[in-house]
């Protein structure tokens, strides 16, 4: 068969992949555990799962409007007043299949063959493949594992060209967990303003801080940007709903108003059912949001005490989201347990099928140095991963 040379060449996502081998291995019995993962390991809480079954029973199931139902986008414009005191009206705002999909939506609209997309090492894995997607060209800025992994102003500015027509910035960032204070976001912006560029910020974890660091949004500290960002977010982390996918987003109404055009004619709305559900999150209980955030803080902060102990393994402190992103490269070129490990893939491999603990090889984030950890399950089970990662690294000739 042909395929679209575009769509044809897109690899699948690295991160579901280990996590479809880690499922795999433990449907074999073997004492698996996974830090794969980039979703919180508790169940979407009870409420919003009640509001879903609501929404079916009182026949809440035909197609809504194709941005959203007006309750839902009225509601995510006053959070985004509660929060940051921004003032969006309901038409700035739209409701996708996943923050994937807004972010999906955005890039569509906005860059084509000839464009460039600036994207910050390490990235996310689906930032690169859905710039190709679209036909752009995803140029990646490295950023210093001594800065923190957050981009510098001047490496934004260098990699500037008259072809950027978005950046992408995410805080706080998978995979590494680093959190851009409000002075970090000021002098980007300062850069950002020399460029028209579309700006589509990924704030998916902002809820998740630690070490009593705010969440800071761009647009909330550059409100001269507001002309021309897309502020992603979703429900995704904060309400622990991944598979109900429901992404929010909030720009310019005209840009709003193309990724409406777009998403009726590619997904229609999102899951009406899981927009009700949404809705009930967002008016509910928010509580729950700071028990589950005090939860990963402690879990982060345990994981950082034990891979730090690892003789050669150094790691980035945990400031948010649920990820470690600790530097290997001492092991690579080394060989462990019969196996050469030549790079973070080899590593991901040999600890997964020696140590059966799963984790993310950084290669996939574009850094081949490091691994990403997950710590979406307890501590006892941290500490066990830990534990064996130490046993596997100490076998390393
Ligand atoms: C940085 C980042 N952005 C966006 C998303 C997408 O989240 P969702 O599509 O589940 O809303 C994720 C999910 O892992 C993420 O890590």
């Amino acid at each position: 068969m042909r395929f679209s040379p575009r769509i044809g060449s897109i690899p699948a996502s690295p991160t579901h992949a280990v996590g479809a081998r880690a499922k795999e291995l433990k449907s074999k019995g073997e004492p698996v555990i996974d830090l794969s993962l980039g979703e919180p390991d508790l169940p979407t809480p009870e409420h919003i799962a009640r509001a879903g079954v609501q929404a079916i029973q009182e026949g809440k199931t035909r197609y809504t409007p194709a941005p959203g139902i007006l309750g839902l986008r009225a509601e995510f414009a006053g959070w985004l007043g509660r929060e940051y005191g921004l003032e969006y009206r309901p038409s700035g705002t739209i409701v996708s299949c996943g923050a994937k999909h807004s972010i999906f939506n955005v890039l569509s609209a906005v860059a084509a063959e000839g464009d460039e997309v600036i994207v910050v090492h390490p990235y996310w894995v689906s930032y690169p493949a859905q710039v190709a997607a679209v036909g752009a060209q995803a140029v990646v800025v490295r950023t210093r594992e001594e800065a923190g992994f957050k981009l510098a102003p001047d490496e934004l500015r260098s990699a500037l060209t008259e072809r950027t027509r978005a950046v992408i910035l995410n805080t706080p960032c998978n995979p590494t967990g680093a959190v851009y204070s409000a002075d970090e976001l000021r002098a980007l912006a300062e850069v950002l303003r020399e460029t028209d560029a579309t700006v589509i910020f990924d704030e998916i974890y902002s809820k998740l801080t630690f070490g009593g660091r705010k969440h800071a949004n761009l647009v909330a500290v550059a409100p001269e940007l507001r002309d021309r960002t897309v502020i992603v977010n979703g429900a995704s982390k904060a309400y622990r709903m991944t598979g109900w996918r429901i992404g929010l987003a909030a720009g310019p109404e005209e840009l709003i108003s193309v990724m409406a055009r777009f998403q009726s004619q590619t997904t229609s709305n999102p899951c009406t059912i899981s927009q009700y559900a949404c809705l009930a999150a967002l008016t509910g209980d928010q509580a729950l949001v700071e028990e589950m955030r005090q939860r990963f803080e402690e879990r982060g902060r345990r994981l950082h005490q034990l891979l730090s102990a690892i003789p050669g393994l150094t790691c980035n402190v945990p400031e948010g989201a649920f990820y470690l992103f600790p530097n290997v490269s001492a092991y690579l070129g080394k060989s462990i347990a019969g196996r050469a490990v030549d790079g973070s893939l080899d590593l991901a491999e040999v600890l997964l099928e020696e140590a059966k603990v799963a984790t993310v090889a950084g290669v996939a984030f574009g850094d081949d140095e490091h691994l990403r950890l997950s710590y979406v399950v307890d501590t006892p089970l941290l500490e066990e991963a830990a534990d064996r990662l130490k046993e596997l690294l100490a076998r390393a000739t």
